[in-house]
């Protein structure tokens, strides 16, 4: 029989947009003793934990709940309660995970109508709102921080242009929780989907949500059509009801509320978890918190650019928390991860798509966002890149990092 060793993952300092490393206090919380999720100090716990992520959110909504499953799980919980089949999607797409939003949209059935703008770049917000007039969709469905191309999309305006269309706004925000500011009631957003593993610093296997009562009202309008139609007439009732059990928000909703209606068995040690990263979030204030994102991004950026790194995308959408670097041309990109991870336990990240092979995205989210990790990353970079011929100035990047760290104390 095969004698396996003892678990001893390596201490890696993750520079990637995810997942990221967990604060030990986070690690900590999951090691607690599991409580029964009707246990009432259990269900208190649950309702911090609504009570912390409309903070967190910057919402009043009702619902604010975390699904159970990484953040594509919360993106295809509220399109498949939301989108009836039939309904047109308006999905502006400007990185990977924007096609993510046309596949699970497609899957639900929706006429999907798709903008599309080259990768680096994000809409003007003017281009949303045309499409949104003229194509009147009943939902706009589009992605915050786009963590493939590292550029962060801004919703001047079409939060209310939606309202005008009568169409609901979907974002997912699963890169930009907890490191960018997210406003969900004052720009109007009705469904925002955050995720764990990145800026919350919480392991990936949960993913927080959040909806208004437009949104839930097509939920419920859902629900109360097809208990009346249940016994007359089977075919609309198939093109009505949510096609998932697990993931239908009207059930899910039923759970988090005062009637806990029993659904799933609650991940109990994932919600202590992201009740633990969230609680640290609003423990180190959320403006201090995006500043020290904020703070940490500039002295990378000093850095790879006085190393003679040229950064891809445009710098006037550019995500805070994603940076992206182009491999020097003849050098193997792969390898040169490959010599980071070995030889100093870092880890940056590849790319996808047209990108794959072109550039490198290093990320600086939650408990990996520190002063600590950049100039590691900095220093092994420029030791590697030497290793692999390439021409850099040494010592300097150090240097241009510590002087922004020192200029951002003044
Ligand atoms: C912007 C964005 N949306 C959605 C996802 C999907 O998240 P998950 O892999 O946790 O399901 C990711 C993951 O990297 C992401 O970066």
């Amino acid at each position: 029989m095969t004698i396996y060793k003892d678990l001893a993952p390596s201490q890696r300092t993750i520079m990637t947009p995810g997942p990221v490393e967990v604060d030990p206090r986070v690690l900590r919380a999951m090691s607690y003793p599991i409580l029964g999720q009707f246990d009432p100090e259990f269900t208190a716990l649950m309702n911090e934990t609504m009570e912390m992520l409309r903070a967190l959110f910057q919402t009043n909504n009702q619902w604010c709940y975390p699904i159970d499953g990484t953040s594509r799980s919360g993106i295809e919980a509220v399109l498949v309660s939301v989108i009836q089949p039939g309904d047109k999607v308006l999905v502006p797409i400007y990185g990977r995970f924007g096609h993510l939003l046309v596949e699970i949209s497609e899957r639900c059935g929706a006429e999907v109508v798709t903008l599309e703008k080259e990768w680096g770049t994000v809409f003007d917000p003017g281009e949303i709102i045309g499409a949104i007039r003229r194509e009147q969709p009943h939902i706009v469905a589009m992605v915050h921080g786009e963590t493939s191309t590292g550029c962060l999309q801004p919703f001047g305006g079409i939060g209310a242009a939606c309202r005008e269309a009568d169409a609901l706004l979907i974002v997912d925000a699963v890169a930009t929780i907890g490191g960018v500011p997210v406003q969900t009631d004052a720009w109007q957003l009705d469904a925002v989907i955050g995720g764990t593993q990145k800026c919350l610093s919480v392991p990936a296997g949960m993913a927080p949500v959040t909806y208004n009562e437009r949104v839930e009202a097509k939920v419920l309008r859902r629900k109360t059509i097809e208990r009346g139609l249940r016994d007359k007439d089977a075919e609309s009732v198939h093109g009505l009801t949510v096609r998932s059990n697990y993931f239908d928000l009207g059930m899910l909703q039923d759970y988090w509320s005062p009637k806990r209606l029993n659904h799933h068995t609650e991940a109990t040690s994932m919600l202590y978890a992201l009740r633990e990263g969230v609680r640290l979030v609003l423990q180190e204030g959320l403006e201090a918190r995006f500043a020290r994102h904020r703070r940490h991004e500039a002295a990378l950026l000093a850095g790879l650019t006085a190393m003679g790194l040229t950064l891809y995308g445009d710098p006037g959408c550019k995500l805070p928390v994603v940076t992206c670097v182009r491999i020097p041309d003849g050098v193997d990109g792969e390898a040169v991860r490959a010599m980071l991870l070995n030889s100093f336990g870092i880890e940056i990240a590849s790319s996808f798509g047209p990108l794959k092979g072109q550039i490198w995205r290093i990320g600086t989210m939650g408990y990996s966002c520190n002063q600590k990790n950049v100039l590691h990353v900095l220093g092994a970079l420029e030791a590697v890149l030497i290793r692999h011929g390439v021409k850099v100035p040494a010592g300097e990047a150090l240097q241009a990092a510590l002087a922004c760290y020192e200029r951002s104390l003044d």
